[in-house]
Formats: C-alpha cells, structure tokens, sequence
C-alpha cells in the first residue's frame, strides 16, 4: 500500500516506521522543517533498538531509507498514496484546514485516517471527505504497543475500513474497531479511570505510590493480558459483579479537578522521568531509562505472544 504521514512529529515518524516495517512505502510531510529532517534519524534509532531485539521484522536501514521518504510540500507528499494518515497536532483549526487542503489534493480513491486523540474530526472535515475518512488511532510508541483504535465516520464507505484493519492487522498490529467516535477511545478511558481511583487513594492516605504500582502490577496487570475485563468477569462468575452492582460495595471517587500529591510535586519541579524525579526517584538518564523501559516491553510482548490469551479468542 502507498502510505502518506502527514505530520511528523512524536507519532508521526513512530506510525511511517512502522508501516514501512510492515513492508509499505510512505510518504512523510510537516510543515516545520525541522521536525521533518529529524525524522529519519529518529527511525534509524528506533529501528535500531528493535533490530537489537530481533524485532525490526528483517528490515534493514538502507530499505528504511528506500520506503520512507521526507517530502516538504503536502500535494507531493499524498500524491499517488491510497491511505493519507493524519498526525498533526491536536487542534482544532489547523486539522480543519488541513482537511480542506487533502480534499483539493488527495488522489480519489485514497482514505484518510486521523490519529487524534481527543478530538471529534469528523465535523471538521469537508462533507466531501467524510465517505473516505475515519480515524486510526496509535500509541505511543507505535512499533511497540500493538494497538491501533479504528473508528469509521457516520458516512464512510464500505470496504474501506476493512481495508486498513486488514493491512494493519498483516503487520501485526492489533486493529480494533469502535462503533462510533467516542474521546479517549477503550484503552485511555480506563487508563484515566485507573489514573482517577489511584490518584484519589494516594491522596487521601490509603497508600503510596510505590504500593499502588506493586498492587497493579502483581494483580490487575497479571491478569490482565490473559483475560482482559470481560473474560475475567466470565472467570469471576457474574452472580458475584452482580452483587456488587447491586450493594454498592464499592462506589467510585467523586470527580475531581486537581490532585494535591501531583500538584506539590510538579511545584517542586519533579515532573516525571524527564526531570529525574516524580513519583518516584529516578535519577538516571531519560534516554537510558526509555530503553530499558522498552527492552522489558519487548520481552513481555515476546513471551505474551508465546502466551496467548484467552480474551478475545474465546468470542
Ligand atoms: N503523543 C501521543 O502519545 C499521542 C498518542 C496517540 C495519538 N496522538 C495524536 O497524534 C497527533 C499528533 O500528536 P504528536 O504527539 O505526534 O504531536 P507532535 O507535536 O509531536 O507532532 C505534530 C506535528 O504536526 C506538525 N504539523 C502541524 N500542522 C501541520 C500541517 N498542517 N501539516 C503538516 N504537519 C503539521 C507539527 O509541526 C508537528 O511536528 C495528535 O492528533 C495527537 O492527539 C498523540
């Protein structure tokens, strides 16, 4: 397939890699140059570290060089693609006028993908645009977390989306489909879910962050992978959720607008890993703890796929 990226930012560079992974050539544009001329760079390294793990799926850095190239002007970049991927920043007017550009300047039969993360795109596009677009959601970083969220628009046209689900899914990313838009799609709805009831527990006295995280990990996150939600209710027994529904033994933490643990340690600078120190103290170098976060992403999602798992499969 002849893929367009247009944006080349974080997402951006991480989505062209991984489709030309995948076997494709891209085309990239952004309209800040710089952002465009580090982007090969920033892909030789991340193929790199997946090379280093036997992950870069037997592609080497003279074809990424060969299926991905950097184009200034977004005529020349869509011209020819059949998927126009959409990575621009997270706004409003400049996705709306980018939308009215890519009607003037996409091939006919080509479908759009938006990769936002928030936003409700589709009353931003052109009412011409809307049978050919949908959105195709990412995480960062793309040629690690599987998961693509693809969403159709209210007029899309048949085939298409099967299309990009099908393409996707031969690259071994894990394409699910939504039935309609919704902000934050499945994953980051529970993720912020999660983040609320965490953040609500540390900050009224039940626990640190330390005990929350070995908490997660050594229970929820176990679990997880083999049996999802849904399985694991299946596992559970639904009389018992019903129950629980039912008494109200457990009811979520009234919304809130700020946290005060987080507040105080972002007053204090300790921002997160960037800064050394968050939550936790971290210390070393940024880049090295990235790599060695993503070396132990690698061999879970090694070990995962001997594995299997038990939700989704069993439907
Ligand atoms: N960062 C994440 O974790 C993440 C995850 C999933 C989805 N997204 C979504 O992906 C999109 C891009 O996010 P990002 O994190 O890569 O942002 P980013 O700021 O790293 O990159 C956006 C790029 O778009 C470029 N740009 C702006 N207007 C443009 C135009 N008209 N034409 C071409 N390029 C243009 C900017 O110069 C910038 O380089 C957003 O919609 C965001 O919500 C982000």
């Amino acid at each position: 397939m002849r893929v367009a990226v247009v944006g080349a930012g974080l997402m951006g560079h991480g989505i062209a890699l991984v489709w030309a992974m995948g076997g494709h050539t891209v085309r990239i544009t952004d309209t800040h140059a710089p952002t465009l001329e580090r982007a090969p760079a920033l892909m030789a390294k991340a193929l790199a570290t997946l090379a280093a793990h036997g992950e870069n799926k037997g592609m080497d850095p003279a074809a990424l060089a060969q299926r991905v190239t950097a184009h200034p002007g977004l005529a020349e970049c869509v011209e020819g693609a059949e998927l126009v991927i959409e990575a621009i920043i997270e706004q409003p007017d400049a996705k709306r006028a980018l939308y009215a550009e890519l009607l003037s300047c996409m091939p006919e039969g080509a479908t759009l993908a938006s990769n936002t993360s928030y936003l409700d795109v589709f009353p931003l596009m052109p009412a011409a645009l809307l049978p050919r677009a949908m959105i195709a959601h990412w995480y960062t970083p793309p040629y690690l977390v599987d998961l693509v969220d693809l969403v159709p628009s209210p007029e899309l046209e048949a085939g298409r989306l099967e299309a990009v689900r099908d393409a996707l899914a031969a690259m071994e990313q894990k394409p699910v489909v939504m039935k309609r838009f919704i902000p934050g799609y499945i994953a980051n709805r529970i993720q912020a879910t999660v983040q609320n009831e965490v953040q609500w527990l540390i900050d009224n006295g039940y626990a640190d962050a330390r005990t929350v995280d070995e908490a997660v990990v050594h229970g929820i996150a176990l679990r997880m992978p083999i049996v999802g939600v849904m399985a694991k209710a299946d596992f559970t027994g639904l009389p018992l959720l019903q129950h629980t529904f039912r008494n109200r033994m457990y009811s979520p933490p009234e919304p809130f607008d700020a946290s005060p643990s987080m507040d105080a340690l972002i007053a204090a600078g300790a921002t997160g890993v960037m800064s050394g120190r968050g939550y936790y103290e971290w210390g070393g170098e940024p880049a090295a703890l990235i790599e060695e976060r993503d070396r132990r992403l690698i061999a879970l999602k090694k070990a995962l796929r001997e594995i299997g798992t038990m939700a989704g499969n069993a439907l």
